[in-house]
């Protein structure tokens, strides 16, 4: 028996954790301001630089008193540029419940060769927060993007504290609160919560990072690509919008439009409420439906970006396969693209609920998964 489809579409399929849907307002002629052909030290591009810069900082509510830069690599280079030059200096904690926290935990461990204390936790669980020491570096993932699990909050880092948190947020900025005041170094990248483009990363730093890059050197050589001082002083410039090297003025230019969309929403709050309701619709329908769980156990960490879903009905006899065959059957319906877990988390879906994503697209995508799932059960009979 034929199992009916659904009678409505999502206008927009791109549910993908990253790059991340665009701003529904975005189409190409809205970067035809980018300053092309032109230097990126001329005023123009300087002046560009800096108001992606300090509209970043306006829309997170990031303190004046905290520097905020732009970087090669996307969110990658801002992590590895802060580790590198950062840590060392005390004993480091590396905390981690998915594959990109666990890929910070190699570099520190296995390339640094820092003999870091090493808490993880598996997918759909969160490390005790409790059991880090405020006296050390500690290094974690706000929202890890794999498993859909996020902290909950800031509340385990001390005030007081004497080490520095180092904090990937780059699934997390524009979707959820990030207490400045707790967090040293932050980073993430243009491509994911404003669905910006990829190769660009921002690195927050607090005060107090800015104290350790000028008191402390680290004993292994670092690439120019990295050096955010110069003679024991922080290169000032880099947080003005003079980027280590030649960044993209037209990802630029698409950065000032996402950051102004996000203006146009209601700012951080309004970004928040759109991710939210988008997850919150993923939530109902996983109590509505037996077969489909959120892989985040405690309701607390459950990401509102990166819905990490699996399924649990008896009668799937592979569970990656069956996975991977309900995700290409959406796609191969034009439904949702992109949506298969990370490769190496458990089997499942990931929908991405960042606010670009409209809530009615999810909605009407939701019926689709169900259909998908029908289908599949039947397909394996
Ligand atoms: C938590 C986390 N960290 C790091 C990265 C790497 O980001 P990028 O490719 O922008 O360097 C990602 C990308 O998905 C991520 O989700």
């Amino acid at each position: 028996m034929a199992i009916e489809q659904p009678a409505t579409r999502p206008a927009n399929p791109r549910f993908s954790s990253g790059p991340c849907a665009k701003p529904p307002t975005f189409d190409l002629s809205k970067l035809a301001g980018a300053p092309l052909g032109r230097s990126h030290r001329a005023a123009v591009g300087k002046e560009k630089l800096l108001s992606a810069i300090e509209g970043t900082r306006e829309i997170l509510g990031i303190p004046a008193e905290y520097k905020i830069g732009i970087v090669p690599a996307s969110d990658t280079g801002a992590v590895e540029m802060a580790l590198w030059n950062l840590l060392g200096e005390r004993k480091v904690e590396m905390i981690a419940w998915e594959s990109f926290g666990a890929g910070w935990v190699t570099d520190v461990v296995k390339q640094l060769k820092i003999d870091a204390e090493v808490k993880t936790a598996d997918y759909g669980e969160i490390v005790d927060l409790s059991t880090v020491n405020p006296a050390h570096d500690v290094v974690f993932t706000w929202n890890g993007t794999t498993s859909g699990v996020k902290v909950p909050n800031g509340d385990w880092i001390a005030d007081d504290r004497d080490g520095l948190t180092i904090c990937d947020a780059t699934s997390a900025a524009f979707a959820q609160d990030l207490p400045w005041q707790k967090l040293d170094v932050t980073t993430f990248s243009w491509q994911k919560v404003l669905g910006g483009e990829a190769a660009h990363g921002m690195i927050v730093l607090s005060p107090r990072a800015v104290e350790r890059l000028e008191s402390y050197t680290p004993a292994w050589p670092l690439p120019k690509i990295f050096r955010l001082t110069k003679g024991g002083k922080l290169i000032d410039g880099v947080f003005r919008g003079e980027t280590i090297n030649t960044p993209s003025m037209l990802a630029v230019e698409d950065y000032l439009f996402a950051l102004d969309w996000a203006r146009s929403v209601g700012g951080l709050q309004g970004l928040i409420g759109r991710a939210n309701a988008n997850a919150e619709a993923i939530h109902a329908f996983t109590y509505a439906n037996d077969w489909i769980e959120n892989l985040a156990a405690d309701p607390a960490t459950r990401s509102n970006t990166s819905v990490c879903l699996k399924f649990t009905d008896k009668r799937i006899a592979d569970g990656a396969s069956f996975a991977k065959a309900v995700a290409k059957r959406l796609e191969a319906e034009g439904i949702a693209l992109d949506i298969g877990a990370y490769r190496d988390a458990p089997a499942g879906l990931r929908i991405w609920c960042g606010g670009t994503v409209e809530t009615s697209d999810i909605e009407a995508m939701l019926p689709w998964l169900a259909w998908a799932f029908e289908a599949e059960i039947a397909a394996q009979r």
